[in-house]
């Protein structure tokens, strides 16, 4: 029995099959284009107003988005005291609004830095985030804000963790400040991840092969009607490529012809003439 399509039908099938082609782009395509679109304000504040904010402090506040979401603390003994610092990369650690930075001792706390006056550097393999604006010593400093200054280091394979408290710097007239320090991978030279050239063009080069065979293969079985090897698109064709292909290569890839011709006998043949004996050997019938 032949399969007879009518117009009708055809256009139907190759409607479903251009539809599920630019359904399979889509697939491919949605997650390169909602990539960029993620960008969500963050409440660290940096100095000055939005339009005079550091490009650069902004690019890497941003980078540190994905750590928003933990809270670090660490407990230091000192003496008869137990301290507790408690830290969130912007957001409230404690009960202060924009504590972002916080000591408690019991009940008592004081915040170290707030996430309103925020400051950021980096280097290769480090971030230094630095809160203002704490509450004021009491004697030391001049009286001066507190400060808080995180050092995070680049570890792979971890988002946040390891938040010691490191020492405090009081000892100065101004500027003094509590160091800490933690490790995460957002501190890590970013890895080039861009495809060379070379693998797009690879990529693409396939995808097109793919997209021929599973196209083709449809349409010689649904419109043409094929049955078995005929279904795969240009059967006829890529066989007698083939065919071609294993000719050329026996042409150029074989030392001896296989049927060597009487004519081209002569210099040489004595050196070869047992090897040929032998080989014609098995042509004979035992
Ligand atoms: C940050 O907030 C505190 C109160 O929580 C306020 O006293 C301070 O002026 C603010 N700093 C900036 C730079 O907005
Ligand atoms: C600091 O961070 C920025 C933004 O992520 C980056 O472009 C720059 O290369 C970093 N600096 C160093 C020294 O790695």
């Amino acid at each position: 029995m032949t399969l007879k399509w009518n117009d009708r039908q055809e256009r139907r099938i190759t409607w479903a099959l251009l539809s599920s082609l630019v359904l399979m782009l889509s697939v491919v395509m949605v997650p390169v284009l909602t990539e960029e679109t993620n960008n969500n304000k963050l409440k660290c504040d940096l100095l000055g107003d939005e339009e005079e904010e550091s490009n650069r402090e902004r690019e890497l506040l941003q980078k540190l988005t994905p750590l928003t979401s933990l809270s670090f603390s660490t407990d230091v003994q000192e003496g008869q005291k137990k301290y507790t610092y408690k830290f969130k990369v912007c957001g409230a650690a404690g009960n202060d609004t924009n504590g972002g930075l916080v000591q408690t001792e019991v009940d008592k706390e004081t915040v170290i830095g707030r996430f309103n006056e925020t400051h950021i550097y980096n280097g290769t393999d480090w971030i230094m985030l630095v809160y203002k604006q704490g509450d004021k010593y009491n004697n030391h400093c001049s009286k001066e804000e507190r400060t808080a200054m995180v050092m995070i280091s680049c570890l792979t394979g971890t988002l946040g963790k390891n938040f010691h408290f490191i020492g405090e710097e009081r000892g100065k007239e101004k500027n003094c400040f509590y160091l800490f320090e933690m490790d995460s991978s957002i501190a890590c030279p970013k890895v080039d991840s861009h495809l060379s050239l070379g693998s797009i063009l690879l990529i693409v080069f396939f995808s097109l092969v793919a997209v021929y065979i599973i196209v083709g293969f449809l349409y010689q079985r649904l419109v043409v009607g094929a049955k078995g090897m005929e279904q795969y698109p240009n059967y006829s064709f890529w066989k007698d490529l083939g065919n071609l292909t294993a000719d050329g290569c026996d042409f150029v890839c074989r030392s001896k012809p296989r049927n060597e011709p009487a004519a081209y006998r002569g210099i040489g043949d004595d050196q070869l003439g047992e090897e040929t004996e032998e080989r014609d050997d098995h042509l004979l019938p035992m």
